[in-house]
This record gives structure tokens, sequence and C-alpha cells, in this order.
């Protein structure tokens, strides 16, 4: 996983500093309540010490995280809905603005009230504010009541998250988890987490869809096609992400004349007793500044090589339409040998256009 973000996904070092502050706050709650309960004495001194400690920390990770989020793309908005991104956007804002707040207050009402931080034993931080009674009172009101608001605003987060991963199913909470949650998450998670995070499988529709290809023979283009073949698709366009395997029946080739359809199904061409199926299977699908690619391999003629497949995506009414091509070498997989084998009699690239119509299962 890298490190910085992308537009996509956030870096290891951004979710790493997000985890480290969550965890950070949710000790602070008991840790206030624990040391407010304590009977004065040494004990709540102590523990005094650790919420001073632990929150001038939130501050410094939150400085830090900042700097890091000023650095770094911010991964884009998922979802269509205009007032859910300006609200999700504010929260962020007022959830850094508490983490800064929250521990600046603290710093203040520890000097106002002529205690200085020590951190963790270790420094004894400079004291901002001269002592002052009246405004250690007035500090200590705002910081108990702005935690509440701080409390307020992560649950309304957490459950936003929660939104995002059960509802929308979409990659906002998974692309934020560490890579071993989501993999937890993957095996052992509730079946609502799992499908979501399943990128969902398409329904292949035969009549909208084609396999063709061209080349040349004796310098003349011709097309044709292989009719016969199934397409097994999941994809999540948002992500993206998805895996893609199409099988053909290499004696379904079709090129508009018999002769040289028995000629292509031959041994010297596809060899279609030997080699019955021709296998596209992709695990990867990647965005690209015009739409996608599928990265995967083709296996033809008993050969695998690694081929990539750029397609454009129209969605429409529900229904995705995808068109892509690719140009393989016909030499690499041994497609046309013996005196097949010079350009002239048959030239070496051979374009694969796929077009697909389909529609989500459910
Ligand atoms: C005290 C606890 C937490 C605090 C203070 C906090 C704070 C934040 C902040 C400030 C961001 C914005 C990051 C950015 O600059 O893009 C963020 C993002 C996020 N947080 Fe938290 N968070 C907390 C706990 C949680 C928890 C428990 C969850 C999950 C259940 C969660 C899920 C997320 C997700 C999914 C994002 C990414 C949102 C997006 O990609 O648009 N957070 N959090
Ligand atoms: C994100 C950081 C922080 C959070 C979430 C937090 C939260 C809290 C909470 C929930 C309370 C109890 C409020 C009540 O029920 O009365 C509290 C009290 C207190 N906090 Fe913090 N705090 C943070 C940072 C700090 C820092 C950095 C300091 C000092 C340097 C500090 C000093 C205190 C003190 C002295 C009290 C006790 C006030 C009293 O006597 O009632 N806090 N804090």
């Amino acid at each position: 996983m890298a490190m910085r973000n992308s537009t996509e996904r956030y870096g290891w070092a951004a979710k790493g500093l997000h985890w480290l502050t969550a965890l950070a706050v949710a000790a602070m709650f008991p840790i206030a309540w624990w040391m407010d309960a304590l009977p004065m004495g040494l004990a709540k001194l102590e523990a005094y010490g650790w919420h001073k400690s632990l929150g001038m920390t939130i501050l410094a990770v939150t400085l830090l995280r900042l700097s890091w989020r000023l650095a770094n793309p911010q991964p884009r908005y998922l979802g269509d809905s205009g007032w859910q991104r300006r609200t999700a956007t504010l929260a962020h804002w007022l959830l850094y603005a508490c983490l800064i707040a929250m521990p600046v207050l603290g710093w203040l009402m520890s000097a106002a009230a002529n205690t200085p931080v020590n951190l963790f034993g270790l420094v004894v931080l400079p004291n901002p504010i001269a002592p002052d009674r009246a405004l250690a009172a007035l500090f200590e009101e705002v910081h108990g009541t702005l935690a509440y608001g701080l409390l307020a605003l992560v649950a309304l987060h957490v459950a936003a998250a929660l939104k995002h991963h059960f509802r929308d199913r979409d990659a906002t909470m998974r692309r934020m988890l560490p890579g071993a949650l989501v993999l937890l998450l993957a095996v052992g998670g509730a079946a609502g987490a799992v499908r979501a995070d399943e990128p969902p499988r398409w329904r292949v529709d035969p009549d909208g869809s084609r396999i063709a290809f061209t080349f040349t023979q004796l310098g003349t283009p011709i097309e044709g096609a292989f009719r016969d073949y199934e397409m097994d698709i999941r994809f999540d366009p948002d992500e993206p992400a998805g895996a893609v395997r199409v099988v053909i029946r290499t004696a379904s080739i079709d090129t508009g004349d018999d002769d040289r359809d028995s000629q292509a199904r031959g041994p010297a061409f596809f060899a279609v007793d030997r080699f019955p199926e021709a296998v596209f299977e992709a695990g990867e699908i990647r965005r690209r500044p015009d739409g996608y690619e599928a990265v995967g391999t083709l296996t033809l003629k008993g050969k695998t090589e690694p081929v990539t497949l750029p397609f454009t995506l129209t969605l429409e009414g529900g229904t995705a339409q995808a068109e892509g091509s690719l140009v393989v070498s016909r030499h690499t997989f041994a497609i046309g040998t013996g005196e097949w084998a010079t350009n002239n009699a048959v030239g070496d690239e051979v374009t694969i256009a796929i077009a697909v119509t389909a529609t989500p299962v459910d």
C-alpha cells in the first residue's frame, strides 16, 4: 500500500494518523470521567497527567495530520449527493477544529489554574497565559461542553461511515480501513459487508455484445467474430474494481466465408480440436483518463500472455455498455504457421474489439 494518498484512496500514513487519533480520542473520555470521579489525591493527579499528556499528543498528531493533508491529494467524495458531500466536508473540518480546540482549551485551563502541563512526566510545557481563576473556570466550562460536541460529531461521523458501507455500499469505509481489517471484513464479516466488499456481478446481454477481430490477409482487411463465448463480469465502476473472465469457444469463429473458417479452425491457426477454448482473464480494473483498463492475461492456443484491455463505459438507466479494443501479435500465439507465417500472407497485428451490453445482477 502506498504511503501517500491518491484521488481514489488514502495512503497508509493518512490511515495511520486517522486511527491513531480515533484510538486516542476514544481513550480520552473514559480517562476524563475516571479522573473526575476520583477523590482528590495522588491517583487523581496522575490521571490528570495522563489525560493532559494524551490530549497534547492528539494536538501534535492533528497538526501533523493537517500538514500531511495539505501535502497530499484528497480522495474524492464517493456518492452523488451534493448536500451529503457538503455535510461530510463540514463535519470533517469541525472534527479537526475540535481536535485542536480541545487540547488548546485544556492547555489554557491548566495554565490559568497554575498547573503547568507535564508531558508524560518528561517535559514541562511553558504556560501560554498567566494564572487567572476566573479564566480557568471559563476554559473548564468550554472544554467540558465542547467535549460533548466532539462526542456528538464522532457519533454522526461513525454513523455516516457505516451508512456508506452498509447502505450505499461504496468504498468510503473500506478505503479508510487498514488492509488487514478489510481482509477480516471480507472473510469473516457480516453477510452484508461481504457482499458490499465484492464488486457487483453483471448479466451480459448476448444481443448487444460482440467479440470481433480484424486482421489482414494479403493486404486486405478482414473482419470476423467469435459467436460462442461466456463472460463472467464483476465490476464496480466507482471504485473501480472487479474481475473479468471471458471464455471463447474457438470453433465458433466466423469470418463470413466457410472455407476460411474451416481453415482457421485447423492446426495451422486455432487448432480448435486441441485448443477448444481461448480465455481472457483480468483480475484488476484500473481507471484511465478516458475510461478504464482491464489488466490480465490472454490464453490462446495453449499460450498465456499478459494483456491490457482499455475500455470505455456508458451507463444509461442501469444498462452498461462497454467497448474496448486491443492489438495482439498473432505470432506470439502461433496463430498461422507454415505457409501462413509470413506477414504478407497474414498481418501479424490482429485487433480484437469487444463490445458488452450488461445489466447488474440483483
Ligand atoms: C474519535 C474518533 C474519530 C475522529 C476524530 C475522526 C476524524 C476524522 C476526520 C477528521 C476525517 C477526515 C479525513 C480527511 O482529511 O479526509 C475522517 C475520515 C474518515 N473517518 Fe474518521 N474519525 C474518527 C473515528 C472514526 C471511526 C470509528 C470510523 C469508522 C467507523 C471512521 C471512519 C472514517 C472514514 C471512513 C473516513 C473517510 C471519509 C472519506 O473518505 O470521505 N472514523 N475521520
Ligand atoms: C482531544 C483532546 C481532549 C478531549 C477529548 C478531552 C476531553 C475531556 C473531557 C470529556 C473532560 C471531562 C469533562 C467533564 O465531564 O467535566 C475533560 C476534562 C478535563 N480536561 Fe480534557 N480533553 C482533551 C484534552 C485535554 C488537554 C490537552 C488538557 C490539558 C492540557 C485537558 C485538561 C483537562 C482537565 C484539567 C479537565 C478537568 C476539568 C475539571 O476539573 O472538570 N484536556 N477533558
